[in-house]
C-alpha cells in the first residue's frame, strides 16, 4: 500500500516521548500528581463566552449554516480593531485578516500553502521550538533549518550567524515571540532586520505570537511583527504574516480559534488553499471569538493570575535553581544540574511531578549539540496552590540532588 513517505520523517510528539520515557519510572508515595509538562491553559474561560455558546436559539441558527472560510465581517473587523488597539497597527479587515482554527493548524497549513516544493528549499525555525514548524516543513518537502537559542546569548537567536547562501535557500522563516519554551522576546529592531533580509533574500516570515498577551510588565509588553513592519514603512506588511490565538489569551484552547494577519497577497493565497482544505471556522465559534477579541478585562485578569503565580513560584525556586523570569508566556525554561531526561525521570519518581525534558523540544546541531539539553520546560498553568506545592517539591528535589 502506498502512503506518503514524508510521514516517516516526522518525529513523535514531545508528549509521546515523555510518556515513553516515564513508563518505567513508578511513583509509589502519597503525593498527588502535578503535570507541569503541558502548556494547556487551566484558568477558567470567560463566562460571557460560555453564555454565548449556551444560547440555544443562536446555536440552532449557527449550526444550520455552512461557515465562510474567510470568516464573518464581524470577526475580521473585531480582529482589525484589536490589532489597532493592541499594537497600533492598521490592518484591513477585508484584505489582511483570516480566521483560523487555532494557530497550530494554521502554522502547519501555511507551509503547505506557500512553499514551492523544491527539495532544496529551507524553512528556518528556532531550536528549541514548537514542533509543528518542523513537521510543516518536512511534509511540504522542504528541509528544516534550525537556528539555536542558547543560554550564552540569553536565548536570543543569532540571525547574524546565518550565511547569505542559507538565507537565499530559505523560503519561509518561523519565529516565535514570546518564545516557547524560552520566554524570549524578539525586539522590533531585530524583527526589522529580519524583514530587510526577507526582502533581500526573498522569503516569508511567519511570526507565531500566540503568547503575546501573557507578559509580566508593561516595559516588556510583547510587540508584533506587523508593528515592526509598519514602523519601518512596510505598511502593506509585505512578506510578513502573524499568528494569534484565543487559546492562551482567553483560556479557550478548546474553542480552536485564532487568526492570521499580514501581507494581502499571501493571505489571499492562503485563503484559496483553505477553501480546498475545508477548514472554515464554525459560525458559533466565529461569533464567540468576535466577542472575545472585543473584551480586554478578562485578558487583564488572566495576566494578573500568571503574574501572581510567577511571583510565588520564583520566590520558592530562586534559592535552588538558576531561575530566569521569562519576558512572556507561562513557562520557566530551567537549566538542570543533571541531564534533563534523568532529571525528569527522578523528579517524577520522587516528587510525582512531570516536566518536559528540554532535549525533546530541540534538535541536534553540528558543533553545538541539542540546545534544549540540560533544561526543562515548566508550564505554570495549574491553579496557584498546585503550582506552589509543585515549586516546593522542585525545591526539595534540588536539595536532594545537591546532597547526592
Ligand atoms: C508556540 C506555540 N504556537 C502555537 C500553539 C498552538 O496553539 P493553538 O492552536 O491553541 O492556537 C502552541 C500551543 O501550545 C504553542 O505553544
Amino acid at each position: 500500500m502506498a502512503t506518503n513517505p514524508k510521514l516517516e520523517l516526522l518525529q513523535s510528539y514531545p508528549f509521546e516521548k515523555l510518556r515513553a520515557a516515564l513508563a518505567n519510572s513508578a511513583y509509589e508515595g502519597e503525593l498527588a500528581h502535578i503535570a507541569l509538562s503541558i502548556g494547556e491553559p487551566k484558568h477558567p474561560p470567560p463566562n460571557f463566552v460560555i453564555d454565548i455558546l449556551c444560547d440555544t436559539g443562536a446555536m440552532t441558527q449557527h449550526l444550520a449554516t455552512y461557515p465562510a472560510t474567510r470568516g464573518s465581517d464581524a470577526l475580521r473587523h473585531a480582529v482589525a480593531a484589536w490589532l489597532r488597539n493592541r499594537f497600533t497597527v492598521t490592518a484591513s479587515a477585508e484584505r489582511h485578516i483570516l480566521p483560523v482554527n487555532g494557530t497550530r493548524e494554521a502554522l502547519f497549513a501555511f507551509a503547505q500553502a506557500v512553499l514551492s516544493g523544491h527539495n532544496k528549499s529551507l524553512v528556518g525555525m528556532p531550536n528549541p521550538f514548537y514542533q509543528i514548524y518542523e513537521g510543516a516543513a518536512l511534509l511540504a518537502g522542504a528541509q528544516p533549518y534550525y537556528i539555536a537559542n542558547t543560554a550564552d546569548s540569553d536565548y536570543a537567536a543569532d540571525f547574524d550567524a546565518v550565511t547569505d547562501a542559507t538565507w537565499d535557500a530559505m523560503e519561509l522563516l518561523y519565529i516565535c515571540s514570546p518564545g516557547n519554551p524560552t520566554g524570549h522576546l524578539i525586539s522590533d529592531s531585530q524583527m526589522q532586520r529580519l524583514i530587510e533580509r526577507a526582502h533581500r533574500h526573498d522569503f516569508i516570515i511567519a511570526a507565531d505570537e500566540c503568547y503575546s498577551e501573557i507578559y509580566f510588565s508593561e516595559q516588556t509588553r510583547p510587540s508584533s511583527l506587523l508593528a515592526a513592519s509598519e514602523a519601518m514603512g512596510n505598511r502593506e506588511f509585505a512578506r510578513c504574516v502573524v499568528f494569534h490565538s484565543l487559546s492562551k489569551r482567553s483560556n479557550l484552547p478548546g474553542l480552536r480559534s485564532g487568526f492570521v494577519a499580514g501581507d494581502a497577497d499571501i493571505i489571499e493565497k492562503f485563503l484559496h488553499y483553505r477553501t480546498y482544505h475545508g477548514c472554515a471556522m464554525g459560525t458559533h465559534q466565529q461569533h464567540a471569538s468576535t466577542m472575545a477579541w472585543q473584551d480586554e478585562a478578562h485578558v487583564q485578569s488572566n495576566r494578573a493570575l500568571y503574574q501572581e503565580k510567577f511571583d510565588a513560584v520564583t520566590k520558592i525556586l530562586a534559592p535552588h535553581y538558576d531561575v530566569r523570569q521569562p519576558e512572556g508566556g507561562f513557562y520557566h525554561w530551567l537549566p538542570t544540574p543533571t541531564n534533563d531526561l534523568s532529571f525528569c525521570q527522578s523528579l517524577y519518581a520522587q516528587q510525582h511531578i512531570t516536566v518536559m525534558p528540554g532535549s525533546f523540544l530541540g534538535r541536534d546541531q553540528a558543533m553545538l549539540g541539542n540546545p534544549g539539553a540540560n533544561h526543562v520546560r515548566v508550564a505554570w498553568v495549574a491553579p496557584l496552590a498546585a503550582c506552589m506545592d509543585a515549586a516546593h517539591r522542585l525545591a526539595d528535589f534540588a536539595d536532594q540532588l545537591s546532597k547526592n
